[in-house]
């Protein structure tokens, strides 16, 4: 046992299901009640489930570094694991480790900055897209878009040109999987996919559809003899530094998996909101033309121009503070704990949710307000580096991070200096928390040529 602590309250529940009612109703605005008046760590009743909810910073770090062992990803990621297998987002413990340690390498900053060319080369095939679109005044809906370039992005990153004849196969197998992975997170209920529903049935030949394409290419490549040099063939090339022992081919398709999953709806929810700021602060807007115009001066950007990218990069920094495309994530507790001086019972739930700490006022002074200098060297100092967690923290941090915000300072660089996007909605725009935090209805914008 833990023995005594302080007290952990939570907000008044109906019988039998507890606060799931107003959680259903409005998820963001209930958990950041919820935080704003019981404090750092609450707790949810969830009648027949009680769960934890941790948003002071330091709490975090207790649960994702300083006694990150104890705390394991557990059942919140059993509908992924259809899908995912035992991929780096899903895994635990040793084996957790093992690959953490095979993978990283490929995703290092001096790594990934080889698919710069590859990243700044799909987004003009955007860019001459809405020249069209441009001048024939039509609207776009820019979650659409930047959807279609981060998805062609990670698939390329991946398999380089093996996949071309496959891809339209490969993504339109990989959104009815992972569609039905997200319904199935939420219905408790959902019968095991032996029970051939309708449901089940698609998404079991979906993730068929998937497994062939995914294994051929692997097989594919153990064959052949040149060498690309993108994401599979990192994967596959990965040896142990002790045993000298790489991945099987099940190990290499979830890993695959994983990045095609976790590398670019993430990605796209972070641009898309980019967008929508942009439109909406004229600052913003402001300064990040004046920044592009002073570096770049209309030529599309390179891997060298970044560190002087500055303002753009504070710029994305603090649109995922205010919509953090991870809004919560979940950890289950080892054994029994203290977190913050708090007593948490071997089995728990806990969830942590970047959202409700990147907008609490107790972390952040005006917190609703847009402003990337929250970034600048001198204002972070001092401030809890937990207080900022969009690609989580400890040895779990994000392993893509580098890859992501390369990506989007490349792809708002080159499509900013040449169009300026305009909302056709007016006011602020809804958010739906799904597994990111993504614009409800879309993001419909017009396009201007600049
Ligand atoms: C804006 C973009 C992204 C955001 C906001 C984001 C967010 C996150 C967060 C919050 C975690 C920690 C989850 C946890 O602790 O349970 C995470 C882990 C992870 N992310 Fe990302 N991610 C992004 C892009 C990417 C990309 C581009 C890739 C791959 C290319 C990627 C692959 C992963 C993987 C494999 C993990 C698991 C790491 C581990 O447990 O060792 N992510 N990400």
């Amino acid at each position: 046992m833990t023995g005594a602590g302080k007290r952990i309250t939570g907000p008044k529940g109906a019988p039998l299901v507890g606060v799931f009612p107003q959680m259903k109703r409005d998820a963001l605005g209930f958990f950041e009640r919820t935080a704003a008046e019981h404090g750092g760590v609450a707790l949810l009743d969830f009648g027949l489930k009680k769960i934890y909810l941790v948003t002071a910073p330091d709490c975090i770090q207790h649960v994702l570094l300083d006694n990150d062992r104890n705390y394991v990803r557990g059942r919140s990621v059993d509908s992924a694991r259809l899908l995912l297998g035992n991929g780096l987002a899903m895994n635990n413990g040793e084996s957790w480790l093992r690959q953490r340690r095979l993978m990283q390498p490929a995703f290092h900053r001096q790594r990934v900055a080889r698919f710069a060319r590859l990243i700044t080369d799909l987004t003009d095939e955007t860019a001459e897209g809405w020249r069209r679109e441009a001048a024939a005044g039509r609207t776009v809906d820019v979650a659409d878009e930047m959807t279609k370039l981060t998805l062609r992005i990670v698939v390329k990153s991946l398999f380089s040109e093996d996949i071309r004849d496959r891809l339209d196969e490969l993504s339109e197998a990989f959104d009815v999987a992972q569609h039905f992975i997200y319904w199935h997170g939420r219905n408790p209920l959902a019968l095991p996919l032996r029970v051939p529903t309708p449901a089940n049935r698609a998404f079991l030949r979906a993730r068929r559809r998937l497994d062939e394409i995914v294994f051929d290419l692997i097989r594919e490549r153990r064959v052949r003899d040149a060498r690309t040099d993108d994401l599979l063939d990192m994967l596959l090339a990965a040896r142990d530094e002790e045993t000298g022992q790489g991945m099987d081919d099940r190990q290499v398709r979830d890993e695959v998996m994983t990045v095609f999953f976790a590398g670019h709806e993430t990605t796209m929810t972070m641009l898309t909101w980019a967008w929508y700021v942009l439109a909406s602060v004229p600052e913003a807007e402001r300064d990040l033309q004046a920044e592009l115009g002073s570096v770049l001066n209309g030529r599309p950007p390179v891997i060298a121009d970044l560190p002087k990218l500055g303002y753009t990069e504070r710029m994305l920094q603090e649109t995922m503070r205010l919509y953090s495309p991870t809004w919560i994530f979940a950890r289950e507790a080892v054994a029994d704990d203290v977190v913050c001086g708090y007593p948490i019972e071997r089995g728990a739930s806990l969830l942590i949710s970047p959202y409700v700490t990147h907008r609490s006022a107790a972390w952040w002074p005006d917190p609703q307000r847009f402003d990337p200098e929250r970034f600048t060297a001198e204002r972070a100092k001092g401030r809890h580096r937990f207080a900022y967690v969009p690609f989580g923290g400890g040895p779990h941090l994000c392993i893509g991070r580098e890859f992501a915000l390369m990506e989007a300072r490349l792809i708002m660089a080159t499509l900013a200096q040449r169009y300026r996007l305009e909302r056709v909605a007016q006011g602020p725009v809804a958010m739906t928390p799904q597994v990111t935090l993504r614009p409800k209805g879309g993001m419909p914008m017009t396009i201007h040529s600049r």
